[in-house]
Formats: C-alpha cells, sequence, structure tokens
C-alpha cells in the first residue's frame, strides 16, 4: 500500500530516549551538489569551431526559453543526510499511556464551529466507555460549565478501537483561556486551551503549517521546532499516522500517534485535511469503507460550513477564511464537494477576513518526480476558481520534500489553443508543498529537472512552516528546515494580500 519510496532499506534503530533522538545522527549535510544549467552550458560552449558555438548558444537560448529558464527559482544545494527514516519503537515515552484506570488519552482539539466559538474535544478510553463529559471554565479551580459528549468505536480487521470520545464545547468568548477535564469516574485529566480571536480584518494570528508527520524520530523533531516555534493553530495538510504502512494497517499506530501528538494538539486546535493515508481502504482485508479509522478518530465542524461530508469544509479563524478540500473524495462537475466550494468561495468575506487560505493534500504545482502531477485533475476543476477569488495561498502536503511556488496560473488552455504553460498571474496563490513533516516513507530526493518557471524555491529536506498573519495587508511566511541540528529558517518571504494589497510581491 505504501505509494512512496523507501531511500535505504536500513536497520531499525533505537535510541536510548526519545528526546535523544533529536540529535540521532541527522545533522550530517551531504555534500552532492546540483549541477546548475549555467554549468551544463558553459562545458557546452568549450573548444569548439565557430559553428557549433552558435548551435551551443542557440539551444541554450532555446532551452532558457522553453524551460522558463530565466524565471527559474531555487533547487536548494543543501542536503539531509541520505537514510530511511526511522519509526520511534512502541516503548517511546512519546507513545507512553497515561498513568490511572482507564485515563483518558490522545487528548485532541478541533474547531468546533466557523467563528472560533466552540471546540470540538477527542480522547480515547481503553477500559471501559466511562464518562463522556468535559468539565470547562476560564478558571482552573472551579471549571463550573459542563458539555456532554458521546462515545463511538470500530472495528478493522483484527483490531477494535478503544472508546473514542467526542464532545463539543459551544458558546465560548474569544481569545479566553479555558480549563478543561475529562475522565470523570476513574482518572481525570486536565488541559487548556485558548480561543481564537474573533475574526475580523486586522486579527494577527500565527499558524503552523505541518504535513505528512508520521511517528518517525524525524516527526518528533519537527513538532519540537514547531512547538518552539510557538503556533495557535495548525493547519494540517493531511497523512496523519501512517498507520497503513503496517502490517494489517495495523491501527495500533493511529493510537500511538495520537498519544504523540497530544502534547500540542490538546492545547491548540489543528485543522485536519484528509490525505491518501487516511483512506485505509484494504479490500484484502474486507475493509472496504475509505477513511474508517480516520472519520471515527477526527471531527470536522464542516456542518457548521454548510458541508455535507466531513473532509471538506472551511473555518473562520482571526483574519483568515480557510477552506480545506478533499483530494480523495470527488470533486468533478456536479458533485457535493463541487456544489459546496462554488457556494463556499461566494461566501468568503475579504473584509472580515482578509486572508483565503485552501488546504488540499495532493500539490497542484509540484516538480518532484514522486506524487508528480497526481493533483492535476483537482487543478484543472478547481484551479479558475481559485484565480478568480484571488487565494491567496494554497497549502499541500503527499510530497515528502518542500517547495514554493511563484504566483502563477494555468488557466488559459481550452484543449485548442496550445496555451498550456504556467504564467505569472498576480491574482494567483503561492502554491507549498508541505509534506516534509518526516514520515517512515523518507525523503522525496528527486526533483525534476531543470526546475521548472513556477517553482520558485524547492529542498529535500524535513521541516515545518509557520504563517505570521499581522495584519489585512501582510503576513510573514517562512519554512523552517530541521536538519542543522536545531531550526532554521531555510525559506523566507512577505505575502502581501491579494484583496487588500494585491501588489507583486513575488520577487524570491
Ligand atoms: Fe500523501
Amino acid at each position: 500500500m505504501c505509494d512512496c519510496v523507501y531511500i535505504y532499506p536500513r536497520q531499525w534503530a533505537v535510541a536510548s530516549s526519545v528526546e535523544g533522538g533529536e540529535g540521532g545522527g541527522q545533522r550530517k549535510q551531504g555534500q552532492r551538489k546540483q549541477s546548475s544549467r549555467a554549468k551544463v552550458s558553459v562545458s557546452m560552449m568549450g573548444p569548439l569551431p565557430l559553428r557549433r558555438r552558435r548551435v551551443g548558444v542557440l539551444f541554450l537560448a532555446l532551452v532558457l526559453l522553453g524551460g522558463g529558464g530565466a524565471d527559474a527559482g531555487t533547487t536548494s544545494s543543501y542536503r539531509r543526510k541520505l537514510e530511511a527514516t526511522v519509526e520511534m519503537p512502541l516503548d517511546a515515552d512519546v507513545f507512553r499511556v497515561p498513568p490511572g484506570y482507564n485515563a483518558p488519552q490522545q487528548v485532541h482539539i478541533t474547531l468546533g464551529d466557523q467563528e472560533g466559538t466552540a471546540m470540538i474535544v477527542s480522547w480515547v478510553t481503553a477500559n471501559e466507555p466511562g464518562s463522556s463529559t468535559v468539565a470547562y471554565g476560564e478558571d482552573l479551580a472551579r471549571m463550573e460549565r459542563r458539555a456532554d459528549g458521546a462515545h463511538t468505536r470500530y472495528d478493522y480487521f483484527n483490531y477494535t478501537s478503544g472508546f473514542i470520545h467526542h464532545c463539543t464545547l459551544r458558546n465560548l468568548k474569544h481569545a479566553t483561556k479555558y480549563y478543561y477535564a475529562m475522565g470523570f469516574g476513574h482518572t481525570v485529566r486536565t488541559f487548556w486551551f485558548t480561543t481564537p480571536p474573533k475574526p475580523g480584518p486586522d486579527v494577527p494570528f500565527k499558524f503552523g503549517l505541518i504535513g505528512d508527520l508520521g511517528q518517525t524520530f524525524d516527526s518528533n523533531i519537527t513538532l519540537s521546532h514547531y512547538e518552539s516555534n510557538g503556533g495557535d493553530a495548525v493547519l494540517y495538510v493531511g497523512d496523519l499516522s501512517y498507520a497503513d504502512n503496517h502490517p494489517l494497517h495495523d491501527n495500533n499506530r493511529w493510537d500511538t500517534w495520537a498519544r504523540f501528538v497530544e502534547r500540542s494538539v490538546a492545547y491548540q486546535p489543528w485543522v485536519w485535511t484528509a490525505g491518501n493515508h487516511e483512506l485505509d481502504f484494504a479490500p484484502e482485508l474486507g475493509e472496504t469503507t475509505p477513511f474508517k479509522p480516520f472519520a471515527h478518530r477526527y471531527p470536522t465542524p464542516y456542518r457548521a460550513a454548510g458541508s455535507t461530508e466531513p473532509f471538506w469544509y472551511s473555518v473562520k479563524v482571526a483574519s483568515a477564511h480557510v477552506v480545506v478540500l478533499a483530494s480523495y473524495s470527488a470533486y468533478g462537475k456536479y458533485t457535493p464537494q463541487w456544489a459546496w466550494l462554488q457556494a463556499e468561495l461566494a461566501r468568503v468575506d475579504r473584509k472580515t477576513t482578509p486572508w483565503l487560505v485552501v488546504l488540499t493534500h495532493s500539490p497542484w504545482y509540484n516538480s518532484n518526480n514522486y506524487h508528480y502531477m497526481e493533483g492535476e485533475t483537482m487543478r484543472v476543476q478547481f484551479e479558475r476558481w481559485l484565480v478568480d477569488a484571488k487565494v491567496d495561498l494554497v497549502l499541500a502536503g503527499h510530497v515528502h520534500s518542500y517547495e514554493r511556488s511563484h504566483r502563477v496560473s494555468n488557466v488559459a488552455y481550452d484543449i485548442v489553443n496550445g496555451k498550456s504553460t504556467p504564467v505569472r498571474n498576480a491574482d494567483a496563490p503561492v502554491y507549498v508543498t508541505i509534506g516534509d513533516g518526516g514520515n517512515i516513507e523518507g525523503i522525496a530526493d528527486n526533483f525534476t529537472r531543470p526546475q521548472p518557471g513556477y517553482s520558485a524555491f524547492r529542498e529535500a529536506s524535513f521541516g515545518h512552516a509557520t504563517l505570521d498573519i499581522k495584519n489585512r495587508t501582510h503576513a510573514y511566511y517562512s519554512w523552517h528546515r530541521n536538519h542543522d541540528g536545531a531550526k532554521v529558517v531555510a525559506d523566507g518571504v512577505w505575502f502581501t494580500n491579494r484583496y487588500w494589497m494585491p501588489t507583486d510581491d513575488d520577487t524570491n
């Protein structure tokens, strides 16, 4: 079922502690440099007769024109050490079951409505159902409010899940810290979150951008680096646990992943996108219900967004309107997702939420040979709408490398005019591929060459990004590479808003 490529087969390496994984031999910088197009051209201009030199010059000009050469971006020369990523062992401390009988575990929260006044709290109890009630309040000592949820469970081949609880806290105040607790009757655990500020045009907010995280030592580094960067919520672009890479889609790996990320997602909402590793479609195991584990475990506020399925929906956070699309649900003309997106884009109010951000799993602009053009059919279906709507940013995962595009569009083609080359377009979004969380499938270290004109920056490393919205006109976007021992900003740009300040921010 694995759809990516392991770099090297290798034995499992068990570090003495999970924290030790951060320095676990990933720091060495590879020396391999990619040949630049200019170098190739210079070597062609060697001691040739004049006529052949002219041919060489002509060839160079054609390459530069045809390949978008003058616009071509940067392929970073940085290379992580090429070795497969290693799953953290089951007895790693990040996977530890919390102590106490029937203790709530795998606690996570996500937004419960479109306005930031509700929060869905989810957790698992292993021994018995216990209580689905959450107590919460602004005062840790009192937590006088109560919300009642419900539990569910599912079977997957030879696995039966624990009791999966979901409870929605409503009528919350904006920008307010709430304490919350669950596990009544047995072991009570307490957490806290801060609700997002009320949506408004100049409300600052800092998102973390993470994708394809998995549960390897590299995943742990990515999450630690994000935590140290201090975002307020995560836009997660799909592929969570990679349980399906284990024999029989070992769903215990869904449990370990949720315990691993609890340290962040119990304290701030993560906005979920469904990836291909959430499908868990395995007819050979008799499992033919797509998204069964994911849908049982990770609810979304889709009804509040007028959607009919949990895999496509939207939320408003501070000054951002975030639209989540589903790469692995139908999106052709007249399908529910198509109809919903058309109506949703018409509902966006840039005067209240100036920043329009779209999440999807399979990238539309990706110059890596891994998963190359897998997002093309969705691009063809929806790109015109996104350009017309002046979307600021499209985030995707799936490809286990980092890439940022120029503002380009490719919407002129009408099957007879031959206009099939992406062109610079100030109305178009920037496309970012952030599927570099560090999962078990390893890095996607095989970019197409030459670098196409739409690609501004690309690098085969693990990391995460942040989108730091300052006001209605400016946001600072930065990508943080893992492999310098500490997090390092390897790519950072200022975005200007496409609705309020559509200036040329496409300068690097
Ligand atoms: Fe994927």
